[in-house]
């Protein structure tokens, strides 16, 4: 399937390391012009040079902090001079902390609803002109396989991806007759650092060695093993390209079977 990508100016947002690189690197290998953007300069840094050697294509970065309304104007205009315009937007942040409902005050609810909800939303609204001028777009949020069934002592995280949810579910009708598709991808077991350090502070609660928890958790998912970033990638890179013209608010999942619900 030719996906439609190449050449196609996309804005991968939290791009430096995990999901949000892998996704950088496979529409990167479908011949996109990729924007990357996150807070580590060296980290980018390093993410642009192991795509460049993986894909041939040299990725732009933009440093600075998706909850920081002045950053991500300032990556959208960034891709606009650049590449003239904006196909595909990926939204993806950093989480929110792990815990449970007495552990968080308003403070931590409010910076939790700006890295994951008020970020997407931020970003997305700087977008628009360019894809309503384009006459296309595809906007992919990454959230979580919460969206369907809440994942313990995360309540942060699975309160916020329901609204993005919420939000890709009603601009999805509100963009379809401009030709911009809104989807979510939610990952589930994905090998990322993220993941290795939330499992390293629940065995440690539980007393169990990180490796025993890890094989615990891998034998509960239908596949029976954790997934690579890229397996969620892939997902997002056809959501986001131009071979999908049909499947828009829609939320789905790369999670090795693991959530039952529908
Ligand atoms: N991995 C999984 O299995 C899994 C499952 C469900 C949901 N998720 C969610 O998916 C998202 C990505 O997870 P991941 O595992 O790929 O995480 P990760 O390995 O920790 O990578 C996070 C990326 O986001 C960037 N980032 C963090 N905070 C940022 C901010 N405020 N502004 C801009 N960029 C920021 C980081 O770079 P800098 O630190 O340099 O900014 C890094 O590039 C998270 O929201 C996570 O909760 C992951």
């Amino acid at each position: 399937m030719n996906l439609g990508l190449q050449g196609k100016p996309v804005l991968v947002l939290a791009a430096s390391d995990g999901l949000g690189k892998a996704a950088a690197m496979e529409f990167a290998r479908e011949g996109a012009r990729v924007m990357l953007f996150a807070r580590s300069e060296d980290r980018l840094k390093q993410a642009r040079e192991e795509i460049s050697a993986a894909t041939g294509e040299r990725p732009e970065y933009v440093v600075g902090d998706i909850t920081v309304a002045a950053d991500t104007r300032n990556v959208v205009a960034a891709a606009a001079q650049r590449f003239g315009s904006v196909f595909a937007l990926v939204n993806n942040s950093g989480g929110p902390p792990a815990g449970g409902f007495d552990a968080f005050d308003d403070d931590a609810w409010q910076k939790a609803f700006e890295l994951t909800l008020l970020g997407f939303i931020r970003s997305i609204r700087a977008v628009l002109p360019l894809m309503r001028a384009a006459g296309a777009g595809r906007i992919v949020n990454f959230t979580s396989s919460s969206t369907r069934q809440a994942i313990d002592n995360l309540i942060l995280s699975n309160t916020f991806r329901m609204g993005v949810v919420g939000l890709t579910k009603t601009l999805a009708r509100e963009l379809a007759r401009e030709n911009i598709l809104v989807n979510v991808v939610g990952p589930g077991k994905m090998d990322t650092a993220r993941l290795r350090n939330i499992e390293a502070m629940r065995a440690e609660k539980l007393g169990l060695a990180l490796g025993d928890l890890q094989k615990k958790s891998a034998a509960e998912i239908p596949l029976g093993r954790y997934g690579r970033p890229e397996e969620l990638a892939r997902l997002a890179v056809f959501l986001g390209s131009a071979a999908n013209t049909y499947i828009t608010g829609q939320t789905v999942l790369a999670d090795g079977g693991l959530v039952q619900a529908y």
